[in-house]
């Protein structure tokens, strides 16, 4: 048995929509739920009322099936965009005095925001060796405690909040790597697109574009002059795959991934930079995933292993990485937690 009497369960927060899921300790799936809600409620990440957020937070967990989650403890995500995630190379041991006065000297250089602002964590890849680097993350107090209010006012005892693209990696398999290799989990949701660089020991480095699922329905829109909802469903019924698409929807559709495949052969520079050598796959997640053709054109147009990563058999969703961290042995210190005095 885990640190807690039942297992936490994981609650994914987006601007639209809000998923929870409990796992078993074999990782099968024992409740979930996916509810969508109104433009408004929560933008860009931030909660802009709090109120209906957490009547919508009750009704999908109370309505969460095929049994409603009972547990009260919960791991919940905060979003990228809104945190600061930085790779830094700080050599003082992690056990030393010195150590967090290193670090917070190392990322003070970058950090666009004091310190004081923010709440911050870290996790050290390599202790002790010379490769030893840090991944500091840090989130805005005023975020956090928004989230924090929001989850305590909904009757919940938040374990720990982790970081959105972080989650992912926890739903790799050792194999996934084949050794030390890194994988890439491309996150294409309806505002953003994460893409993150995993290595056996968890997120190495993370970055984000504000291109996904709208924008390529707004350029239909634009393109087609037709209302945003019509784009939407030539968007779904087309995809990428220009069969039958006598309205170029496919082409419309490529040319507004463009940014992001262009985020990711830059991405790929920098891992074969850092870690030596090129990603060893890609896994493309989040709802646009689905898209017709996508998985066949990413090959094609970035010349590498690419394939699709949340299916029914092979879960790798956020909030599944957030239930199997309800699952560790301790939750609470299994990766980023940015909750004050976790
Ligand atoms: N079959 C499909 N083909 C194309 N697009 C799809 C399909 N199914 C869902 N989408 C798109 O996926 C997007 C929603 O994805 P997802 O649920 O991952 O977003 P989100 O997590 O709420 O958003 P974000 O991560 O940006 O905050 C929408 O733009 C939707 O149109
Ligand atoms: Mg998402």
């Amino acid at each position: 048995m885990g640190l807690f009497k039942k297992v936490p369960f994981g609650l994914d927060i987006s601007d639209l929509s809000i998923q929870v899921m409990q796992l078993s300790n074999k990782r099968k799936i024992i409740s979930s739920n996916y509810i969508d809600i109104d433009s408004g409620i929560i933008e860009n990440g931030k909660v802009l009322n709090a109120d209906l957020l957490v009547e919508a937070l009750n009704t999908c967990v109370g309505a969460s099936k095929p049994k409603p989650i009972k547990t009260r403890e919960v791991i919940a995500s905060l979003p990228d965009s809104q945190l600061f995630a930085q790779v830094c190379v700080v050599r003082e041991p992690a056990d030393s005095k010195n150590f967090q006065a290193a670090l917070e000297q190392e990322v003070r250089a970058d950090m666009p925001l004091d310190l004081d602002d923010l709440y911050a964590d870290y996790q050290i890849f390599y202790p002790g060796t010379d490769k030893q680097e840090v991944l500091f993350v840090a989130a805005p107090k005023e975020l956090v405690n928004s989230y924090h209010e929001t989850l305590v006012a909904s009757g919940l005892k938040p374990v720990a909040l982790d970081m959105e693209s972080g989650c992912l990696g926890r739903c790799l398999l050792e194999d996934d790597f084949g050794g030390d290799n890194s994988v890439l989990i491309v996150d294409i949701g309806a505002r953003n697109t994460i893409i993150g660089i995993f290595i056996p020991e968890g997120l190495y480095f993370s970055t984000d574009v504000t291109v996904a699922g709208n924008e390529f329905s707004r350029k239909i829109a634009d393109k087609l002059k037709i209302k945003f909802g019509q784009a939407e469903k030539l968007k779904i019924k087309f995809g990428v795959a220009e069969k039958n698409d006598r309205q170029g929807v496919g082409k419309i559709i490529k040319e507004a991934l463009e940014p992001i495949a262009k985020e990711i052969e830059e991405v790929i520079e920098y891992n074969k930079y850092k870690l030596g050598k090129a990603p060893k796959k890609i896994f493309v997640v989040g709802g646009a995933s689905a898209m017709t053709g996508l998985i066949e054109y990413l090959k094609e147009r970035l010349g590498v292993d690419v394939s699709l990563g949340d299916t029914k058999k092979r879960p790798m969703s956020t909030v599944y990485g957030l239930a199997l961290r309800g699952i560790a042995k301790d939750p609470r210190t299994d990766g980023i937690n940015l909750l004050p005095n976790a």
